[in-house]
């Protein structure tokens, strides 16, 4: 998937550019060509696994989100996306499967530098794609930034409605006793409100 980086979640990022495309601007002087940075969401490669490890242990030490060890991102880097912005590592997000109707996105991150610029936007957009397409009716998070997934559709809800995540995760948690991050829900079987009836 092929992204045309200019910020935003409006059109720009939702309006795919052909990666192979590459489209090539004239600067404004016209002295030399700029070439608009080409983003990429697409599943991880094992070569990944460091660079994911790197931004998710630098914004866990930030106590922005939860540390995963190098030997959880292998176990679990079917689940992972990755964006690239020119094929420069970016950020990730995985999508991980809790039952028939249940998945949960967790390690979202950007780096620093690339943040605010639809980057977060088309990898959660990425795993909810997803998890359409593999029929799931639930996608929840865990997170600090609860007004980041609001914009994307997603609810505050009830992390009791989560039991196999409670149970299983949190519970063994060092942060379980004290947990301060926020339950956020979304419904992909939601049908879209009906149109108001013709007068
Ligand atoms: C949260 C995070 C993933 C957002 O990524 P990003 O690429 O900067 O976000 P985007 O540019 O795609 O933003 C999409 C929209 O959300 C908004 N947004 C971004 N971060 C936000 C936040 N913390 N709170 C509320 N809204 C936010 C943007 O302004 C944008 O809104 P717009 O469409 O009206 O312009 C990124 O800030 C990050 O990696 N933070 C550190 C790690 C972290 O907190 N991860 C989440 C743990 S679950």
């Amino acid at each position: 998937m092929g992204l045309d980086e200019s910020g935003g979640t409006g059109g720009d990022i939702t309006a795919m550019a052909d990666e192979q495309s590459g489209a090539v601007l004239t600067s404004v002087n016209g002295a030399m060509p700029a070439r608009a940075p080409i983003v990429v969401v697409e599943k991880a490669r094992a070569a990944d696994a460091q660079d994911i490890h790197a931004v998710v242990t630098y914004f866990a030490d930030r106590d922005e989100m939860l540390h995963r060890p190098l030997n959880e991102v292998y176990e679990n880097l079917r689940d992972f996306y990755v964006a690239r912005v020119d094929g420069e590592f970016a950020g990730c997000v995985a999508l991980h499967l809790w039952w028939a109707d249940l998945a949960e996105i967790k390690s979202l991150a950007v780096r620093e530098d690339r943040q605010l610029k639809g980057i977060g936007y088309g990898l959660v957009s990425a795993c909810l794609d997803e998890a359409r397409r593999i029929g799931l009716a639930k996608v929840f998070a865990l997170t600090y930034k609860p007004g980041f997934f609001e914009k994307l559709g997603f609810s505050v809800a009830d992390v009791m409605e989560f039991p196999r995540k409670v149970w299983n995760e949190c519970y063994r948690c060092p942060k379980f006793a004290n947990c301060n991050e926020i339950a956020v829900g979304i419904d992909l079987m939601a049908k879209p409100a009906a149109p108001p009836a013709a007068p």
